[in-house]
């Protein structure tokens, strides 16, 4: 399907989403987040598709929802639309791993787009914030919630009242990122990540981000229980036959997702 401000690329069981709002430093709209939606679904359905990049520019992921598609809005515009709560959905419920590649700018709701992919590798020129206050709102797309998550309640209130930037090295101290990379290497190495996962059993990586993502949404003895029953129900699988004969007899496992 051809798109107007994202380019979707499958190779190799990884398909690499770019937001392509140059102008706009991929300020997010309506336009630009429906189609990502879409394109996230796709990738969902893709046989071919085993793991999912979302990526920006070099100067930018995306400096925060588009202003000037904000700026006139009423509250009842705001409220009937659920402005960017069914993309935000749409987002969230894609359940293949996706992996955010993060250079320049992830402002506002760019930096909540990062935020709701299952992890965030950054360039070394990568800068987080969430700027909302300066425009007289807040963050509303999980600014105030998936931030504090992430890196705690001090630092998550301090960047949400002050708006200022987090580089990417304290992004990483923070536990905003899992890992930092020159920005000349970082789609090297994000899609080696991706091909990494791509070679896993499809079952088994849904199942681990179903899981992991429990780990938010439940109590502790809950999530064990859900985790535990994940993994017996494994042992009903080809995957862990061929998983673990593969470890017994010294070669690389075929997964079939099966
Ligand atoms: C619309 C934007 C934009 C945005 C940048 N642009 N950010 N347009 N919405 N969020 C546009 C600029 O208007 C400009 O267009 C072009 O991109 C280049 O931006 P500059 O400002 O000239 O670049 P620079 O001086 O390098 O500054 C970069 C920047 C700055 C620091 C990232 O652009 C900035 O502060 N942007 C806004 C960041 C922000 O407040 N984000 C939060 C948005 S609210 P023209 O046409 O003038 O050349 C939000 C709420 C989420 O995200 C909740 C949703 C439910």
């Amino acid at each position: 399907m051809a798109y107007e401000t994202i380019i979707v690329e499958v190779e190799d069981h990884v398909a690499t989403i770019k937001l392509n709002r140059p102008d706009a430093l991929n300020a997010l709209n309506s336009h630009l987040l429906g189609e990502l939606s879409v394109a996230l679904a796709d990738c969902d359905k893709n046989e071919k598709v085993r793991c999912i990049i979302i990526t920006g520019s070099a100067k930018a992921f995306a400096a925060g929802a588009d202003i000037k598609e904000m700026s006139d809005k009423s509250y009842v515009d705001m409220f009937m639309s659920d402005f960017f709560g069914g993309e935000g959905n749409a987002i969230i419920s894609t359940r293949k791993p996706i992996i955010a590649a993060v250079a320049g700018y992830a402002l506002g709701g760019g930096c909540e787009l990062a935020m709701m992919c299952d992890f965030i590798i950054a360039a070394d020129t990568a800068k987080f914030g969430q700027p909302e206050i300066n425009l007289g709102v807040m963050p509303g797309l999980g600014g105030t919630q998936r931030l504090t998550r992430y890196v705690g309640k001090s630092k998550a209130m301090e960047m949400n009242l002050t708006g200022r930037f987090m580089d990417a090295e304290e992004a990483e101290r923070a536990g905003l990122v899992s890992r930092v990379v020159p920005a000349k290497s970082l789609m090297d190495e994000v899609q080696s990540t991706a091909q990494k996962i791509a070679e896993k059993s499809l079952m088994s990586s849904i199942a681990v981000k179903e899981a992991v993502n429990r780990a938010y949404e439940t109590p502790l003895s809950e999530g064990l229980l859900y985790e535990r029953r994940l993994f017996h129900a494994m042992f009903n699988t080809e995957d862990q036959k061929e998983g673990m004969a593969a470890f017994m007899e010294k070669r690389t496992a075929q997964f079939r997702d099966r």
